[in-house]
Order: C-alpha cells, then structure tokens, then sequence
C-alpha cells in the first residue's frame, strides 16, 4: 500500500473513493461542506434521515454520489469535539469501510479534523496505521486461488491523505513515514505469529532472520544448541531437550549509533510451540499456544522498524527459539539444571519454560553493556487473569524506565500497565534444593516470574513485558495484533532522538 500527502481538488478528484468527516451537531469540517454543496445537499440529507449520525465510530458508504467525480464517498463520523479515542474510532471505522469496499485508490480528508492531544504529525500517522492495519490479512496458508481468493484481499493500493498547511506537511510527512514502519514491522509480527508450529519452528524464524538481514541490513547471527552449550545455556537447552526441533539463539543488530553507543537490547520469548512439556497443557484451547513466540516475534517487527526509519541507534534483538514438548528426554518435575549464570534452577513445572529460555538470553545480552534492555514475553496465564486484554503487564524496578514505557505505550496507543516487582515475593521462588524453584505458587504468577528474570538481570536497566493478554485476539477473530511493536518502536524512535 502506498500512502502519500498531497491537496487535490476535492471536486474533481479522480478517486476510487472519498474519505470526509462528519460533525454531530457542531459546523461541518471545510472538506464535509464542499462535498455538501457539490452534491446538492447530499450529506445534509443522510443526516436528517438519520443515515448517518456524526458519532466517532459510525460509517457510510455512499456509492455513486452525483456532482463529484469520486466514485464513492465515504463519510465518518468525527464527533463535535473530538479526543484521541475517538479519532482512532473514527479512523478505525473509516479503513475498515474503505478496507471492505472495492475501492482501489482513495482519498481521505481526515487529515483535517482538529483533535485535542493529536497534532498534525499524529494524526497522519493514526490514520495510516489504521488503514495499513485494515488492510492486513493472512491467507497465506489458504488453498483456494481466483475470485473467491481475491474477494478476501483489502484492494486498497494508493492513498492520499490531504496534506495540511505546508507549515505542517513535512511534520505530517514524518508521521506517514513512521506509520509505514510501524505498520510493516506489526504485520510481520502477525505473520509470524500467526504461522502454525509445524511451520514456524525455531529454524524457521532464524531462516527469516536472515533473510532480513539481507533485505534490511542488520547483521544476523544465529546460534545453534552446540554453541549454546558451549556458552554454558542450561536451562535453555534444558527446554529445547524435548523436541526434536533443534533450538536456536538468534540475534539480530542495527547498527544506527557509532560503535561505542550502547545499544538497547530486546530480548523475545520465541517459543514456537508450548505443549506445556511433561506439565503437560489442557487440550481447550492449546493451538493458540503456537503464539507463544510473539514477544520474538515483536522483537523482529521492531528491528525491521527500525531499519526501515533509518533510527541512530544501536539496537540489538535477540530471540531465543526453542519448542516445549513432552518427550522421553523432556524437563521432569524436579529436574535442576544451571543456567548461564551459574545459577541453579529446579524446574518444578516444565510448562514455566519461557523464564527459563529467557534467563539465558537476558546473561547473553549482558555482554553488550546495553544501555537498556526490554523483554518481550508471552509468559504467564496470570497476567491476563490480572489485567485481561487491554494492557501489557510491565515489571521494572526503574521508576523512571518505567514511566518513559507506560508514556511510549500512550503514545502509541498501545499500552502498559505497571505491576509489582518487590522484593517482598521473591521468597515464593525459594527452592529446598537449587537456588531457585521455576515457579512461585499458586499468587501472584506473572509477578514471581517476573521476580525470576529480575534474578539475571541485576547489572543493567531492565523492563519485563508481559504480553500474553495483548499479543492475539481468541475466538471468531482470532489472529496475532502485532503488539506491542508500536510500542517499542516509539521507544527507539525517543532514544534515537534523545
Ligand atoms: N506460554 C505460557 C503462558 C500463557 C498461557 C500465555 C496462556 C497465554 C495464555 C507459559 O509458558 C506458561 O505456560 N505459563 C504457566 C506458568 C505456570 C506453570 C507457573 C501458566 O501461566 O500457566
Ligand atoms: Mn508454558
Ligand atoms: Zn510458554
């Protein structure tokens, strides 16, 4: 999809459809009464029949309207005075109806609204995030070619967005080039999220890694379990012993800053299938735990993010990939095995494996003197009981680390929550026999595995995300959300430009 700012005439735009924002009760936007008078009144008149309310959210399609070349005009709801949450639901109504008509081309004049909290810059990138996210699908692995195939594509190819005063273009401009990148590096997370186990597997996702590194120059390096071992990775070739797919540490650099910058790390949880292992999982459900590797999946979009924008910054992600299967050499209750940390471990549930992949990662990661390091994890069942669907659980025990996510999470619109990290819990994690147990007890689940990767983390400024709540839609809808990539990218793009 190409999406550009330009000022064609209203009137006589040559456009598969015609994107204009209408107004409750208060004066309509200049672009609303132009088209109004073009057509005689049209607008006017759905509204008095009721057709259309002006309500942020509400959409209508018109095909065919006369006294403007536009094949269609769409008209959406803005709302009189409207805030951030209902530009989003407009701009959300607005690609979803563009996105299921048979339009090719349009033109949206969206652009124009005021919206208290969204500058110019803002709402351009709103507006293009919603329309490339409305225009994602994933077929890929559906069988049928021709019409009926081609009925469930978005069509959507070109789209202007109405540029604003030349004192805001190149701001505007900014927010399109940023809404690209953040677009494409969710939909890579959704495609990858969304593959099934047999085929994402962790060979597969280090594949992928280096093929991106061809196309966005990052410096790839993949290590299989031999290295691993060789660097001491207990408990993460402890996970990977019960599956026949071999593991993989896979690390990817953007080189942004000069050498001697720190870079920010992102650690992934890439577990690409979770059986539970000998803590065997209940079948309800259990296909959705070929998601368990969205947090790696993440990191990838935001690497691609981050080549994409050109960001001078030195970022590193790294993605350790491995399955979690019952097998005769599978992790067993009691097992204890040495992390790379020297630490030791008694896995007293083999299905709290993604700490255990993760703390081996994170002591990788030490070794960049990163100036901060993030983890990204679809890691326990708990968080959602805590805090549902909505918000991402963030564990850090850096008030001020925490407040610049939780405020990048608000900006992009894709948020956080921080939970407790105290030290206080840490006792549950007491085992009799390691240094540690893998699980803490029956209370406070995402909070003591949290509390576990605080353990690895000591020396450096560490944030935990907990993404098991936000990182897919169950259900009739049920799909990868690509999150929290907006929220990572507006990260780096702040650190780059700080
Ligand atoms: N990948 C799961 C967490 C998960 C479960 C995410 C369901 C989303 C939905 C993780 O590996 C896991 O199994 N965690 C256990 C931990 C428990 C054994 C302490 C859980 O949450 O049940
Ligand atoms: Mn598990
Ligand atoms: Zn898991």
């Amino acid at each position: 999809m190409k999406i550009q700012l330009s000022s064609p005439d209203l009137l006589d735009a040559r456009t598969d459809c015609l994107v204009v924002g209408v107004r409750e009760n208060a004066q309509q936007p200049q672009s609303t009464r132009k088209i109004d008078k073009a057509t005689k009144g049209l607008i006017g008149s759905l509204m008095r029949s009721g057709d259309i309310d002006g309500r942020p959210g509400s959409a209508l399609m018109v095909p065919s309207p006369a006294g403007i070349e536009a094949k269609r005009l769409l008209l959406v709801g803005v709302g009189d005075k409207p805030d951030v949450d209902d530009f989003a639901n407009a701009t959300r109504a607005a690609a979803r109806q563009l996105c299921s008509s048979r339009s090719v081309s349009a033109v949206v004049a969206l652009t124009e609204i005021a919206v208290s909290g969204a500058d110019p810059r803002a709402r351009a990138r709103m507006l293009s995030q919603a329309i490339e996210e409305a225009g994602y699908r994933f077929n890929q692995l559906k069988s049928a070619k021709g019409k009926e195939a081609a009925r469930r594509e978005c069509t959507v190819k070109r789209v202007t967005l109405l540029g604003g005063s030349t004192k805001n273009d190149a701001s505007m401009r900014k927010g399109v080039q940023e809404a690209r990148a953040i677009a494409h590096g969710m939909s890579l997370a959704k495609d990858l999220g969304n593959l099934p186990g047999n085929i994402c597997t962790p060979s597969y996702l280090a594949n992928q890694a280096k093929k991106l590194g061809k196309s966005h120059k990052l410096k790839v390096n993949v290590l299989d379990e031999a290295k691993m071992k060789a660097l001491g990775m207990g408990a993460l070739l402890s996970v990977s012993r019960g599956s026949r797919e071999p593991a993989r540490l896979i690390i990817m650099e953007h080189q942004g800053g000069s050498r001697s910058d720190p870079p920010v790390v992102l650690v992934g949880k890439g577990l690409t299938f979770d059986a539970g292992g000998i803590s065997l999982k209940p079948a309800g459900a259990m296909d959705e735990m070929k998601y368990d590797m969205c947090g790696g999946a993440s990191v990838f979009g935001a690497m691609v993010a981050a080549a994409e924008l050109n960001l001078k910054l030195n970022v590193i992600g790294i993605v350790p990939s491995s399955e979690n299967l019952p097998d005769g050499a599978a992790n067993k209750p009691g097992d204890i095995v040495t992390s790379m940390a020297g630490k030791t471990i008694e896995i007293l549930n083999t299905d709290a494996e993604g700490r255990l992949i993760l703390c081996d990662a994170l002591t990788y990661a030490e070794r960049y003197k990163p100036a901060a390091v993030i983890d990204i994890a679809t890691l326990t069942g708990a968080c959602v009981v805590a805090l549902g669907h909505p918000a991402t659980g963030l564990f850090t025990p850096d008030d001020d680390f925490a407040d610049e996510l939780i405020a990048c999470g608000e900006t992009a619109r894709d948020r956080a929550w921080r939970m407790p990290i105290w030290d206080e819990y840490q006792k549950q994690l007491d085992s009799p026999f390691a240094d540690m147990a893998n699980i803490g007890g029956r209370t406070a689940g995402a909070v003591t595995a949290a509390c576990f990767l605080a353990r690895f983390t000591k020396n450096m400024t560490w944030a935990h995300l907990d993404i098991a709540g936000t990182a897919w839609h169950s259900g009739a809808n049920k799909g990868a959300t690509g999150r929290p990539v907006p929220m990572l990218v507006r990260f780096l793009i702040n650190r780059a430009q700080a």
